[in-house]
Order: C-alpha cells, then structure tokens, then sequence
C-alpha cells in the first residue's frame, strides 16, 4: 500500500472513533512487514482513564493476529497541524518495532514523517 492509501484507509475508519467524552477522534493504519494493513480508533470510555488510544488499539489487534514486526503507522486527525503519537503508545510500538516509519497526517491533507527513533529516541527495552 502506498502512504496515499494508508492515509486514507485511515480515514475511512475515523468514523468509527468512540470520543463522546474528549471529541477529539483519532484514527490509524498499521503496516506490518508481512504485508498487512490493521486499523485502530480511540475507544474512551465514562471512566475516562480506561480510554485506549487508536495506536495501541491497531498494535494489539494486529499481535493478536500473530503479527510481531512492523514498518509504518499512519495517524489521522481533523487539527489543523499533524499530531503526534502519545508517548505510551510510542513505547508499546518500541516493544516490536525496530525501524518504524511514522506519518502523522491531517484530515485535510497535511502530513509529517517521523521515524520511531527519532520521536522515542531512549525506549525502555527489558529483552535484549
Ligand atoms: N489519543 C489517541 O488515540 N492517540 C494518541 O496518540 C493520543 C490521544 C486519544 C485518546 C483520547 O480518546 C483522545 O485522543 C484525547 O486525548
């Protein structure tokens, strides 16, 4: 898949998104390196700590599904500037990912390339 079709595969799940309480909508795509494409939303819920970010949410799906490597992610917000990840889920990624491509990108079509070292440069890493 090209970024083009991450970024708007992306947005094709924002919909899905459960933000009653923030309104703030996240979205995103995960590329594996066997080739797969997961998807996550941020699902919040009333006891607002619980909330799970779209992040995390694409990166169990996709272990759940066996997977244990990736190359890209792809964030979506409706912000006028790409946001970046949270830290949390930058860590939960630096447990299977050694050299993730991450683009944060708008709904309107702005995006910003990171690498995963490069906004997580010091992961905290038990298995050597
Ligand atoms: N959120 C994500 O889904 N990903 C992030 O990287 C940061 C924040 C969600 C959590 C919450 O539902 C909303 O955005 C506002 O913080």
């Amino acid at each position: 898949m090209t970024d083009q079709e991450l970024i708007q595969k992306a947005k094709s799940v924002r919909k899905n998104a459960y933000a009653p309480y923030s309104n703030f909508k996240v979205s995103c795509t995960l590329l594996s390196s066997s080739g797969k494409v997961y998807t996550g939303v941020n699902v919040e819920n009333a006891s607002y700590g619980l909330t799970t970010c779209a992040e995390r949410m694409a990166v169990f799906t996709a272990v759940s599904q066996g997977e244990r490597d990736f190359e890209k992610i792809v964030i979506v917000t409706d912000t006028r500037e790409p946001k970046n990840l949270c830290g949390a889920c930058l860590q939960v990624l630096s447990e299977f990912c050694q050299d993730l491509k991450i683009i944060c990108a708008t709904v309107s079509g702005k995006s910003k390339n990171y690498t995963l070292k490069e906004l997580l440069p010091k992961a905290f890493k038990k298995i050597r």
